[in-house]
């Protein structure tokens, strides 16, 4: 048939399917990307925050992407640990009396590689009292855990990567910039040679990097990366204003979101900046709309069954209020299970 059409016959089938495809584009290209769950400190809710084994469970969950804080050892290399001190999830006490600042604190850049793997890792307390920071969960001192540095907990993401056929995430989040840099470490350089060595390169790597201090994302930029970068939101502002603006509250303004989209991919809120604790809505969702409007993401933090307002009949409730009613792209959670359930429609 193809060779008996005359010239403009075959023009205008070529003009019509080149519309076809550019209209399917188009359709494929507006559909909105899928919700997610980040798995927070990995299955943190179930097992001792940021140890292995919580991440081999979020990943079984079925998380989207699986979240890491990352912190220096004395001798430069990134460990997986909330915190900038080693005090509120080790038993550093006990193997390192001597070792604490004058804060009373045990800061892991005190500690080389092979002093912080000697350490027990185990469930959050309050450093000051002993208690558990969550009473239901995980018992204190039971079984044994050890840190993992940030390459062994990218090795064993991949390599589940590898086995299972699927392709989870990383969201890693810098730890304390500012005070790295005043300890004399360029945490992004390292932080950033790190994910080069696993292929994380280029702005469609599965990575979301996130930081609560604007100059450290900037300061990533200014490497050169150019991987997802999400800009952290807390409830009170707890590191110094970026230059443009006057106070770290501006950048939850329109002009502090336009600043954000400058250099971010998207914000990571606490939840009490879209709805106060008692699950009062902020401003009419205000800060949400804003961002979606500058074309940025928006994951908050943090959300816990055994940690939530008491407006919600469910944990599940509270999910599906957040991804659905105000539309969230995707949340950080310690119930990894839960999440995957409410966004496959399962949650009740
Ligand atoms: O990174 C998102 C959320 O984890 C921020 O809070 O204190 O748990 O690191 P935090
Ligand atoms: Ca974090």
């Amino acid at each position: 048939v193809g060779s008996r059409m005359k010239r403009p016959d075959r023009a205008l089938l070529l003009v019509a399917l080149v519309s076809i495809s550019v209209l399917l584009f188009g359709l494929a290209s507006a559909a909105p990307a899928p919700k997610i769950v980040i798995s927070h400190r990995a299955a943190s809710g179930y097992l001792p925050e940021h140890t292995l084994p919580a991440v081999a469970m979020a990943y079984a969950f079925g998380a989207d992407y699986i979240e890491q804080d990352v912190a220096l050892t004395k001798d430069g290399v990134l460990m997986v640990i909330h915190d900038i001190y080693l005090d509120a999830t080790t038993n550093v006490k006990q193997l390192f009396p001597d070792r604490k600042r004058a804060d009373g604190r045990f800061y892991v850049c005190d500690f080389t590689l092979a002093e912080i793997k000697s350490l027990r890792v185990g469930e959050r307390v309050n450093p000051a009292t002993g208690a558990p920071a969550f009473a239901g969960r995980f018992p204190l001192g039971a079984s044994k855990f050890e840190m993992p540095t940030f390459a062994e907990e990218i090795e064993m993401i991949q390599g589940l990567n590898k086995s299972t056929g699927r392709n989870i995430g990383i969201y890693p989040e810098v730890k304390g910039s500012a005070f790295h840099h005043r300890e004399g470490f360029d945490i992004e350089r390292i932080f950033l040679d790190v994910l080069a060595k696993y292929g994380y390169t280029s702005p469609g790597s599965k990575i979301f990097v996130q930081s609560f201090e604007p100059d450290c994302l900037k300061r990533l930029r200014e490497l050169g990366c150019t991987l997802p970068l999400v800009q952290l939101l807390p409830a009170t502002a707890g590191y110094e204003a970026p230059a443009p603006l006057s106070t770290p509250a501006a950048l939850l303004t329109p002009a502090g979101l336009d600043y954000i989209a400058s250099y971010a991919d998207g914000i990571g809120p606490s939840t009490t900046l879209i709805e106060t604790s008692k699950g009062v809505p902020v401003e009419g969702y205000a800060l949400v709309r804003g961002a979606h409007e500058r074309g940025l993401v928006v994951h908050p933090y943090t959300f816990r069954r055994d940690s939530m307002p008491t407006v919600y009949s469910s944990f599940e409730e509270m999910l599906r209020h957040f991804y659905f009613d105000i539309g969230v792209d995707g949340l950080f959670t310690d119930f990894t299970d839960i999440a995957v359930k409410v966004l496959s429609g399962a949650g009740k």
